[in-house]
């Protein structure tokens, strides 16, 4: 039985062991899965301690996603754009005898997916994208690569913004700004704000979405978030970001062990449980 897990600081509370349970059980793959606290000043050391206990990979979660970063010894493309890395691989080529720390991140590939399974068509879609933070960063490139009209980054910082923008210009149409510079209407809003967490609405004009628009949180919660009801109120349709999660979940899945879990059946019964 290979072993995987995740690390985080807490992790008490992470629903990574279930999910991973879940799509092992289903394919039928024997992999022992587990939530492991590392300590906040020895995230390597846990790590290296995870590998000699027999570890082959492992996803990384807050606070630990940029100290991931730059202890693999290669990393994927969409990961050194994001400077995060949520899934790290031992012997990234399969071959046993390869023991290099390979890195990559899932969560912008999972936030896509999980608009996908909403039917949202980013080809073409005027986009707006709250937060200029380490989740924020670790989604813009699959964002991206969709090919929307325009993509807005605002943050209550707004040279955090600004300089989001200036690091992905190369690969679309991007501007950052403060939320005072918000000019809508947009037909996806994604909140990657921390915001949610506290309860907190980012000050928002209220003409903020086209017709039809969807509305993404990548916080969940058994209540709709706070920007979830206030999008609500403006006609917007919400999606809360448990989807996201289990998407990022498979491709980390399938990174290690080369099989695609169904996502659907797994997110209907945590979605169940929440
Ligand atoms: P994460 O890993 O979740 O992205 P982060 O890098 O600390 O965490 O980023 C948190 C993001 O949420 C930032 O964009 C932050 O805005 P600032 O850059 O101005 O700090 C944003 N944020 C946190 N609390 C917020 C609040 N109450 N209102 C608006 N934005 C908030």
């Amino acid at each position: 039985t290979d072993r995987y897990c995740v690390f985080g600081h807490p992790v008490g509370h992470s629903k990574s062991p279930a999910i991973h349970a879940a799509f092992a059980d289903q394919t039928g793959e024997a992999i022992d899965y587990t939530a492991i606290e590392a300590p906040l000043d020895d995230f390597a050391g846990a790590w290296r301690a995870f590998i000699a206990a027999g570890g082959r990979g492992a996803n990384v979660t807050v606070p630990f996603k940029e100290e991931a970063f730059r202890l693999c010894e290669v990393l994927s493309p969409r990961a050194l754009r994001a400077g995060a890395v949520n899934t790290l691989i031992l012997g990234g080529n399969g071959q046993s005898n390869d023991l290099k720390v390979y890195g990559d991140t899932t969560d912008g590939v999972g936030l896509v997916r999980d608009l996908e399974r909403h039917g949202v068509t980013l080809a073409g879609a005027r986009l707006l994208v709250l937060g200029a933070g380490g989740a924020v960063r670790g989604v813009l490139e699959p964002l991206l690569a969709a090919a929307p009209a325009s993509l807005v980054v605002a943050n209550r910082t707004a040279e955090k913004a600004e300089a989001l923008a200036a690091d992905f210009a190369d690969l679309g149409e991007i501007r950052g700004g403060g939320f005072d510079a918000i000019s809508g209407p947009f037909d996806v809003v994604i909140n990657g704000t921390s915001a949610s967490l506290a309860g907190d609405l980012p000050p928002l004009p209220d003409d903020l979405f086209a017709d039809g628009a969807t509305a993404y949180d990548m916080m969940y919660g058994a209540e709709p978030t706070v920007f979830l009801q206030w999008a609500a109120e403006r006609g917007a349709r919400g999606v809360d970001g448990l989807g996201m999660l289990v998407e990022q979940a498979a491709e980390s899945f399938f990174l290690w062990r080369h099989r695609r879990p169904d996502t659907d059946p797994v997110l209907e019964a945590l979605r169940r449980a929440l």
